[in-house]
């Protein structure tokens, strides 16, 4: 967790939640940068996406966050980047599960789904959990890897 760097990232229907996410990580000293958008002005998703994931690729982040209004088209236009394992989750128990079995490394979250309680219990845990790792959870997401390739 000493080198993680967040990528962070929303759309207009996310930048509410976002402000209050990265309040927090102000606050708990989390190393990130922020991607836009800036304001609530109508934006399309999938360039912010973009934008984070390309970042992690590079290996600049270690993981990242995608606020829009539902988490899912941001989830869908990240998880078509190779190596990304993006995670739409509106529960704690899914964003401790996703680090822990499928090694998620960006989290999906919906400004128009969830509180912002309920979002920031959910950062805190997608960046403190580690991968479980272990023979099952590495075939699966080498099977995962498989499929991408064959694309
Ligand atoms: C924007 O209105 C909305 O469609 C977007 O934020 C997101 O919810 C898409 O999945």
């Amino acid at each position: 967790m000493n080198d993680l760097k967040l990528a962070i990232a929303c759309d207009h229907g996310g930048y509410e939640l976002k402000k209050e996410i990265l309040a927090y990580l102000d606050k708990a000293g989390i190393a990130y940068e922020d991607f836009g958008c800036d304001s609530t002005a109508s934006v399309n998703y999938p360039v912010y996406a973009s934008k984070v994931c390309k970042s992690i690729q590079s290996g600049d982040c270690t993981r990242g966050i995608l606020v829009c209004g539902t988490g899912i088209g941001m989830s869908m236009a990240a998880n078509k980047f190779k190596g990304i394992r993006a995670a739409c989750c509106s529960d704690t128990f899914s964003a401790r599960m996703t680090r822990m079995h499928n090694d998620a490394n960006v989290l999906c979250l919906g400004g128009r789904v969830v509180g912002a309680s309920l979002a920031l219990d959910m950062v805190k845990l997608f960046i403190e959990t580690e991968f479980e790792g272990g023979g099952r959870h590495t075939e699966r997401l080498a099977l995962i890897a498989e499929i991408e390739n064959e694309q």
